[in-house]
């Protein structure tokens, strides 16, 4: 167990194309065990592999952050069903300080693998549906900032 370093806006690595898990190894559930651990102590409620230096297709979410924590692991992971539409205030670990809104689908299906090579999938709605695209989309090397409609004056969140 360990907390890895997070990488920030500028980081090149932010910015590739992360590639997909072939077999599951013991390096695979180091990575996932190492990135819960971050993800919890950082507050956040999502972080994908490459924000931590690795581009392999993994992200994980907490979808119960605020009493005892819920941390859900996707391998691989792939939408396959969108509803609805949220404009909605959202950060990312990687860019610290920093508040916009974005336009989003409401409610998000993800299938993926969990880290016994079994496929499921888990289905997010408002902060979650947000939260799924903003870490798929760093599988794509894509930041929020990218596509955000507005960026707010921090003084004005929280
Ligand atoms: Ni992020």
């Amino acid at each position: 167990m360990a907390i890895l370093n997070i990488m920030k806006e500028n980081e090149p690595v932010l910015r590739k194309i992360s590639k997909p898990v072939g077999e599951i190894t013991d390096r695979t559930i180091t990575l996932l065990d190492d990135m819960k651990d971050t993800l919890i102590k950082s507050g956040g409620v999502g972080l994908a592999a490459p924000q931590v230096g690795i581009l392999r297709r993994i992200f994980i979410i907490d979808d119960n952050p605020d009493n005892g924590h819920n941390i859900v692991e996707f391998i691989n992971p792939r939408i396959i069903k969108t509803e609805g539409h949220q404009e909605e205030v959202e950060g990312c670990l990687s860019i610290p300080g920093k508040y916009g809104v974005t336009s989003r689908p409401m409610t998000v299906t993800v299938e993926a693998t969990n880290r016994k090579g079994e496929t499921f999938t888990y289905t997010g709605t408002g902060l979650f549906g947000r939260c799924l695209c903003h870490e798929s989309d760093h599988l794509d090397g894509v930041l929020y900032i990218d596509n955000a409609i507005e960026m707010l004056d921090p003084d004005e969140v929280e």
